[in-house]
């Protein structure tokens, strides 16, 4: 049994010799695996007498028992040792504060837009959608405003740049969303209920006009959709987006070419002490134009004026949150100043939701 004893001191050595888990566990293999040295010693029990296996299997048991713990002691040894090591390059002071990063904000258009969408999804509006750059005949033909009529005039239109050798009319920046309507009842017929929130663009820049701004286009046609349903709509509508109930609303004749007959629509309003007020007070503000949507542009979008009628509006998103948010120049809405947005932005965790005047 001598050279077992020589076979116990040198694996214990080479069991304390590894370096780490990785050397440790071939240490193990060699010595204890299946074709390990001990193992081999093991498989000779069987050609012992059992005199000798009496005395020998227990020594071999013996050694095979203190080399596996020596094992797990100097595993958990290595373990320990490498934790240490990783805790001492890889320290974190949990106590330091941590780095400031500031959440953005979602501008007041996005804002009002969701809000509006909101509202009239409510009502049982979807929302569409057309291309920023219109042609020429969407943007003003289809919605029977004729080459010479002032309203050309009047979008202070951008014209696109036309090909030499190209004679089609330039197509434009759409001036409005009005011809979503168009490429909506051409698309998916009647009858209908959308809006048409987006972007629309007029050379003109003020301290309430800037060269681009937003729309929201509404479209609403059935067998016997009336001017009736339109005011209550467009009531409803007011009453939940500016949260109040009593809000008043004018509907004054006026003219669009699209629509016979037309109306706008003033919300009333207080200027005390220089500060709006909506739903108060004597004065009225205009907030959006309107009517019944005109045969000429039924019957253009392939829609059988004797057999539909409906209403059409149109108003201002960037208007509608300067008088919901009190903010008093347009300009700086697309300014990107950082202040701004931070002022009179909203926190994204805190999305618009139907309100108490909605119709529930
Ligand atoms: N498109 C008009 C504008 O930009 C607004 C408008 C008025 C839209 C009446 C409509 C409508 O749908 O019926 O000034």
């Amino acid at each position: 049994m001598d050279d077992l004893s020589e076979l116990k001191t040198r694996w214990l050595h080479k069991i304390d010799a590894a370096a780490d888990e990785t050397a440790l566990e071939a240490v193990r293999v060699v010595a204890l695996g299946k074709k390990g040295e001990v193992s081999l010693k093991m498989r000779e029990l069987g050609k012992m007498t059992p005199e000798e296996r009496q005395v020998a299997g227990p020594v071999l048991n013996a050694l095979k028992k203190e080399l596996n713990d020596a094992i797990i002691v100097r595993r958990k040894g290595l373990a320990d040792a490498a934790l240490a090591a990783r805790l001492a390059t890889e320290w974190v002071d949990v106590s330091l504060p941590g780095r400031p990063r500031r959440a953005g904000t979602i501008h007041p258009v996005s804002r009002v837009t969701e809000e509006v969408t909101v509202i009239f999804a409510d009502m049982g509006f979807a929302v569409a959608e057309g291309p920023q750059i219109e042609t020429d005949w969407y943007n003003f033909d289809a919605l029977n405003i004729a080459p010479e009529h002032p309203a050309r005039q009047e979008h202070d239109t951008f014209y696109m740049k036309v090909p030499g050798g190209d004679d089609h009319a330039p197509s434009v920046l759409r001036t409005h969303t009005s011809p979503v309507q168009v490429r909506h009842l051409e698309g998916q017929g009647v009858p209908c209920r959308i809006i048409a929130p987006g972007r629309v663009y007029r050379a003109d820049y003020d301290q309430t006009h800037t060269p681009m701004f937003h729309q929201v286009e509404g479209l609403a046609i059935g067998k016997d959709v009336s001017m009736a349903n339109l005011k209550w709509t467009l009531e409803e509508f007011c009453r939940a987006f500016f949260e109040a109930d009593g809000i008043g609303l004018r509907f004054r004749a006026s003219h669009f070419p699209f629509t016979e007959p037309s109306a706008e629509v003033d919300i009333r309003c207080s200027w005390k002490s220089g500060q709006l007020r909506i739903g108060e007070g004597d004065d009225w503000l205009e907030i959006l134009g309107s009517g019944m949507v005109h045969p000429k542009v039924l019957a253009v979008a392939g829609v059988d004026p004797d057999a539909w009628q409906g209403f059409a509006f149109g108003m201002g998103i960037d208007r509608l949150a300067m008088l919901k948010y009190g903010i008093p120049d347009l300009r700086a809405f697309f300014e990107s100043d950082l202040r701004w947005l931070r002022h009179y932005g909203f926190s994204a965790l805190n999305g618009p939701s139907q309100h108490a005047g909605g119709t529930g």
